[in-house]
């Protein structure tokens, strides 16, 4: 809980300085807007239209008042009483609860990634909270010891948000088939790459359950696609530019489906924040653009290959039986080092979860804790 120890305002902006030593400043027509007497008391959904709004009404005198911020405004008839509480929720900061990790060959993804045993998962409900916001944070989290036996993933990610169902089905097997429609599924390696960006949405989550590990080789790479592109953005800001300014066409197609989606390799928020990163050289379609835009693109297209293919951005780890890994498939970048597969099966099984639902479940999870 936040008190206000002190609190002054001008006309048109309120400013507070909250117990943490954090401050916030709050404009007169946002606090009309999120008034709490203008939200329907059941669902919260607000009633006021930002139309109807008066903007020249303006802040006349604050005080606090217990846990409460009680505004008078010029207009006296419509008074406003905001929990401080609330208010430093809602504060405006900047959102950081990324943890970029651009040194992945340093990282032991058994000691030093988000772990949960699949039997605790759910049921010990603060460690799932704890791995939830780890994977949500680091972009990347593995179940261990789930149940070796074909679909044990659908029933192991239920509880972390909605499956989606694809082409490939609710489930997708990745393992060497004599003809394969994906070159997931032979026993090539892979660089690293997202999944799916010819798809709208792109799929959210990933996730990827071990139930035959090769002896030799088919170890799983991964890399934080995020911190990559950040580390483009330092050191080539013409290609880092470039890179979030092409429509790049993907394309799929097999025998059921036809797909095709536009988008940049990386993707920014409107403050201009790393959001997304799609990246499958499987599946760009030739870019009809100018030449002198090719050569741009390209140029930038490939620095930025270069540098996924440096191991230092890569984490290694061979998945075991029963292991189960989760990853952000608009920020994680996956990949697989080739195995022999006239010597040895070796069989995963995947599924996608949409993003907003893993959130959501974080959400619910950080709400219910709250609450305990
Ligand atoms: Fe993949």
């Amino acid at each position: 809980m936040s008190t206000a120890c002190a609190v002054r305002h001008t006309p048109t902006v309120l400013t507070l300085q909250f117990g943490d030593g954090s401050t916030g400043e709050f404009l007169s027509v946002w606090l009309m807007d999120n008034d709490p007497q203008h939200r329907d008391a059941f669902s919260g959904q607000r009633l006021v239209d930002v139309a109807d709004l008066p903007l020249d009404r303006t802040l006349h005198a604050v005080r606090v008042d217990g846990t409460d911020i009680l505004i008078e405004w010029s207009d006296p008839i419509a008074n406003s009483r905001l929990s401080i509480e609330w208010l430093h929720q809602h504060r405006a900061r900047p959102a950081s609860d990324v943890h970029y990790w651009s040194d992945g060959a340093q990282r032991d993804a058994l000691k030093d990634c988000a772990w949960l045993s699949h039997s605790a998962y759910a049921q010990d409900i603060a460690q799932t909270a704890i791995w939830l916001r780890r994977l949500v944070t680091e972009g990347i989290a593995f179940i261990s010891a789930v149940p070796t036996h074909e679909g044990a993933i659908l029933s192991a990610v239920a509880p972390m948000g909605h499956v989606i169902d694809t082409n490939y089905g609710r489930l997708f097997d990745v393992r060497a088939v004599a003809v394969a429609e994906n070159l997931a599924y032979t026993d090539r390696g892979l660089g690293l790459h997202t999944d799916n960006p010819y798809r709208d949405p792109v799929p959210g989550f990933q996730a990827l359950h071990c139930l035959l590990a090769a002896s030799e080789g088919g170890d799983s790479l991964f890399a934080d696609g995020w911190a990559v592109a950040e580390y483009l953005r330092t050191t080539d800001p013409e290609s880092f530019a470039t890179l979030t300014t092409t429509a790049v066409p993907f394309h799929y197609r097999s025998a059921a489906a036809e797909l095709r989606a536009e988008r940049p390799l990386i993707q920014l928020t409107a403050h201009g924040a790393v959001c997304a990163v799609h990246y499958n050289n499987r599946s760009i379609a030739p870019l009809q653009l100018a030449t002198s835009e090719l050569q741009r693109f390209y140029r930038a297209y490939q620095r930025f290959a270069l540098l996924l293919r440096e191991p230092r951005f890569q984490m290694h780890l061979r998945l075991r039986p029963g292991d189960l890994v989760v990853f952000d498939n608009q920020r994680i970048l996956h990949g697989r080092t080739a195995f022999a597969s006239m010597r040895e099966a070796r069989h995963l099984q995947g599924c996608y979860l949409s993003r907003d639902s893993v959130f959501s479940t974080v959400a619910i999870l950080n709400r219910q804790q709250r609450t305990v």
